[in-house]
């Protein structure tokens, strides 16, 4: 499998099996005629991660999985939609998705109650990823290690409505990531960091031998 960050939180995987294409809180443009697109997660409601998904989902047909109340939120504006709570183990044809606690709030932007914020495991043909959503540090992370080996961890460090670069070396150790992908930075003003900032998420990474991904 090979993925891209779309920006913010936005990310694309592409399993080896090209018929299939996978979307991460699409808070970003998506073009379906470069890309395909079978599957969209959300973490949570609040628009810098539900985004464009129901629209997408309009256009493509993928299906949007996302928590129950998440979930029944969209299908009623239209998206088709695939309910799902804390810990179930969702199988497709490309591995399995299940969705993990996160210490976050969820809503829509009317207000509209989200269901439980999340964070999302994904087994894309052999590999394990974990993309944090919204998330302080938590303890579950360390759960996760004990059940499955990360490859790839995508992990918020903007800090105020996430969990910092601090805590994001932490949250890396204790999943046991191989491989960590910073998201949730920069992409506004509140969440904005020092460049210095992401040099030492990058350093502390290579530091506790893992890899980290050149900034975008
Ligand atoms: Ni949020
Ligand atoms: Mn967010």
């Amino acid at each position: 499998m090979k993925f891209k960050h779309l920006g913010h939180s936005a990310i694309y995987i592409a399993p080896d099996n090209t018929q299939y294409g996978i979307l991460i809180d699409p808070y970003c443009e998506f073009d379906p005629t470069k890309m395909p697109l079978t599957d969209i997660f959300v973490t949570h409601a609040h628009i810098d991660h539900s985004g464009n998904a129901v629209n997408i989902s309009k256009a493509t047909g993928a299906t949007v999985t996302a928590i129950f109340e998440t979930a029944n939120y969209m299908e009623k504006q239209g998206a088709k939609v695939q309910r799902v709570s804390m810990g179930g183990k969702l199988k497709f044809p490309w591995g399995f998705a299940k969705f993990l606690p996160a210490f976050h709030s969820s809503s829509f932007p009317d207000g509209s109650y989200g269901g439980s914020a999340a964070s999302l495991l994904l087994k894309v043909d052999d590999k394990i990823i974990y993309h944090a959503g919204d998330t302080c540090l938590n303890q579950e992370m360390k759960t996760v290690k004990e059940l499955y080996e990360v490859d790839y961890a995508f992990l918020p460090i903007g800090g105020v409505f996430t969990m910092d670069v601090e805590e994001a070396l932490i949250a890396a150790q204790w999943l046991g990531a191989k491989t960590v992908i910073p998201i949730h930075y920069n992409s506004f003003d509140a969440i904005k960091i020092e460049d210095k900032e992401l040099k030492r998420f990058e350093e502390g990474l290579l530091a506790q031998g893992r890899s980290g991904f050149a900034p975008e």
